[in-house]
């Protein structure tokens, strides 16, 4: 039995990255998805990718004008709207606010709220009626950026516990009729871009956030409970049983956190368990089952 058979959902932003991870696991799950996105060739590739079970739309989250046509294109290609996954966003790559230049903050703020909260807002108003319909459910991309500092700058930290407000009060209001949850990923290897206010590369293109080389990997699975720099489809499981109505049934304002543990992370080390196997398995007197063994390894604090 598929977890999304029969159900439509709408994913924005899911031309790339973990939007467009959902896109793909939806999919493959049974639902008829209608993707946005800014970046029309990466809406062609999705296209591409998957027939007759997706339509695709140029929109832009922070117009609500763009939002209800997205809403409109998706009921009049399938019929109906159940999911409506609100996830396109922007990052700030740490900048931290002495470091923004004065003439660029308010373009900064302006353009990582846009996305990142007026987006989410947008997008729920237009999908409302259609999802009162449907008894339907509003899934939302947040972030470990909801909840701790420093795993972004003061524009997109701040942003994403907006976004969590958002959530909260949306499940809130809507409850019992139309269910609100979120999932937070953790660092993950995507697309995600800057906005132009807080600077261009060479050639004057966005600056990308999350670059796919190796150091990047290596300082995430550093600071990573469970050491990995994600994919964008370790998320996407999550998204499913969000979206889903028979499994997600008594799920409303929940956050589904997959940051590879970041609330667990230790104040000695960040994780407990790197040589758990040869203290567990291993054979040693190393103490394997024991509460009393000494704490190995770490730095004192
Ligand atoms: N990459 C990470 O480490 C990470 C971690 C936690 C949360 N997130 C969140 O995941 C979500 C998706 O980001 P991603 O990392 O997959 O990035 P991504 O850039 O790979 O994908 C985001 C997509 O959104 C689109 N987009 C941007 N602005 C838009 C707009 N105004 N209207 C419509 N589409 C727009 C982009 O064209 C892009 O295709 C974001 O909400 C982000 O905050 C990302």
């Amino acid at each position: 039995m598929l977890w999304l058979e029969g159900e439509v959902a709408l994913v924005t932003g899911g031309g790339s990255g973990i939007g467009r991870a959902v896109v793909d696991r939806y999919v493959a799950e049974g639902a008829r998805v209608c993707v946005t996105d800014l970046n029309a060739e990466r809406l062609a590739e999705v296209a591409a990718a998957h027939g007759d079970a997706v339509t695709t739309l140029v929109a832009d989250v922070r117009s609500l004008a763009d939002n209800k046509a997205a809403v409109a294109h998706a009921v009049q290609t399938f019929g109906r709207l159940d999911v409506f996954v609100a996830n396109a966003g922007l990052s700030d790559m740490f900048r931290d606010l002495a470091n923004i230049p004065e003439e660029n903050v308010e373009a900064a703020y302006d353009a990582v709220y846009d996305v990142n909260v007026k987006g989410v807002i947008l997008g729920a108003k237009a999908a409302l009626p259609a999802l009162v319909e449907s008894n339907g459910t509003l899934v939302v991309t947040l972030s470990n950026s909801s909840f701790w500092p420093d795993g972004g700058g003061i524009m997109y930290i701040s942003s994403k516990h907006a976004a969590l407000g958002v959530v909260r009060q949306l499940a809130h209001e809507w409850a019992p009729a139309v269910r609100v949850n979120a999932v937070a990923p953790g660092a993950t290897r995507t697309n995600i871009t800057l906005p132009e206010a807080l600077g261009t590369d060479a050639d004057g293109r966005p600056l990308r956030a999350h670059a796919h080389e190796s150091n990047t990997d290596r300082e995430v699975e550093r600071v990573v409970p469970l050491a990995k720099h994600a994919d964008p489809a370790d998320h996407a499981a999550a998204f499913v049983l969000a979206g889903s109505r028979a499994n997600g049934a008594i799920m409303t304002g929940s956050v589904i956190e997959t940051d590879g543990g970041l609330g667990i992370r230790g104040m000695r080390r960040v994780r407990g368990g790197d040589d758990l196997r040869e203290r567990v398995l291993g054979g040693g007197a190393a103490a394997a089952g024991s509460s009393l063994a000494a704490p190995t390894g770490g730095i004192d604090g």
